[in-house]
């Protein structure tokens, strides 16, 4: 059965059909990254009309490199929730007005469920419970995954996601935007024992994540603690600037898969889970990968492929097909929600 999946939950128009939940039958993401990219951050109301300008050329690309017509749709799946409002409404508006037109069934999708999602499509035999982490622009969630259908939120991030202090300390080491990427290509040029950043464990047995400190460890560097100094960023060297970038990014690793750890132990996973933008991260996959390696018994680690951690439509039709299959349509009525219900 063919799902057309669509999503638009912050600055990427995405569009694809999926079969059977795995069968990638096209995949087309419209990215916006230069139109924010002055800003150095996604501008809601230029998301918004990107979106509308994006929403069908995106889907009817989706559905020729598919090469499906609407009677070879089986449902419309649609993420409506968390993002931004003015952002999600394109999406769920064009999927209701394709459920109603072609008579099909609509699937709303938690746009965070559907990150995990990205990391077990392709898993042959998954183990379970699962501790899974998303790593995103907007999100930082630990989950207890025992169904694709009700992941179990354990913690989340008290203030900054990850994916938004790397991108906030990027504009701070004036690295292009997007940051993540940035931050990724300067480190490896970089000593990650360079500057020991705060690593903010909240607590012995917290699950939850903050990040404001490290970022303002970073910019308190830069311009000296009272603040009144100028960015010493333009007459930093290369070096000191790929220095900065490592430990920072050292800080972040650290505290996400320590969590992790902690959230696996806590649940008796049996596997780890890792999705959203930030998991493109080699050094992120690299340290889970070894954590999970060293644990005991040790854990099996499915990273969503690099092409499905930034947001795209195929995990949203993946995700759909487990709801499908259990009869959880929504109807006409479906809003955006900013936040996850
Ligand atoms: O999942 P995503 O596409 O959008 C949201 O749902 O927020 O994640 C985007 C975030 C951005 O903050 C971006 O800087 C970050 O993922 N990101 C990375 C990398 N690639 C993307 N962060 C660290 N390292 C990367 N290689
Ligand atoms: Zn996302």
């Amino acid at each position: 059965m063919n799902i057309l999946g669509i999503e638009t939950s912050c600055d990427e128009t995405a569009a694809a059909v999926v079969a059977d939940g795995r069968l990638v039958k096209s995949a087309v993401v419209a990215s916006q990254a230069k139109l924010h990219e002055k800003y150095g951050g996604v501008v809601p109301e230029i998301a918004s009309r990107a979106h509308v300008e994006n929403i069908y050329p995106v889907i009817k690309e989706a559905m020729e490199q598919a090469g499906v017509g609407n009677d070879d749709i089986d449902a419309i799946a649609v993420a409506n929730q968390p993002g931004l409002t003015v952002a999600l409404v394109v999406g769920v508006t064009a999927a209701k007005t394709l459920s109603f037109a072609w008579n099909k069934p609509l699937i709303a999708i938690n746009h965070l469920h559907a990150h995990l999602q990205s990391a077990i499509m392709s898993a042959d035999g998954l183990e379970l419970p699962a501790a899974a982490l998303i790593v995103s622009g907007g999100h930082t969630s630990l989950y207890d995954y025992r169904s694709p259908l009700e992941p179990r939120l354990l913690g989340s991030t008290i203030d900054d996601a990850a994916g938004e202090a790397f991108d906030k300390v990027a504009t701070i080491l004036k690295l292009p935007y997007p940051g993540g990427p940035s931050i990724e290509k300067t480190a490896a040029d970089g000593d990650p024992d360079a500057i020991k950043f705060p690593r903010s464990m909240l607590g012995r047995d917290s699950l939850d994540f903050s990040f404001s400190g490290v970022k303002t460890a970073v910019l308190y560097h830069c311009r000296g603690q009272n603040m009144k100094g100028q960015n010493k960023v333009d007459s930093m060297g290369r070096k000191e600037i790929a220095d900065i970038a490592a430990s920072f990014q050292a800080a972040v690793v650290e505290v996400l898969v320590k969590k992790t750890q902690r959230a696996a132990k806590k649940i008796g996973a049996k596997t780890v889970l890792l999705g959203g933008g930030v998991a493109a991260n080699s050094a992120l996959r690299a340290t889970l990968q070894e954590m999970c390696a060293e644990m005991t018994p040790p854990k099996k680690l499915l990273v969503a492929p690099k092409q499905y951690c930034t947001d795209n439509a195929v995990m949203v039709a993946s995700l759909a097909y487990h709801r499908f299959k259990a009869g959880l349509y929504a109807d006409l009525t479906l809003e955006p929600r900013a936040s996850s219900e």
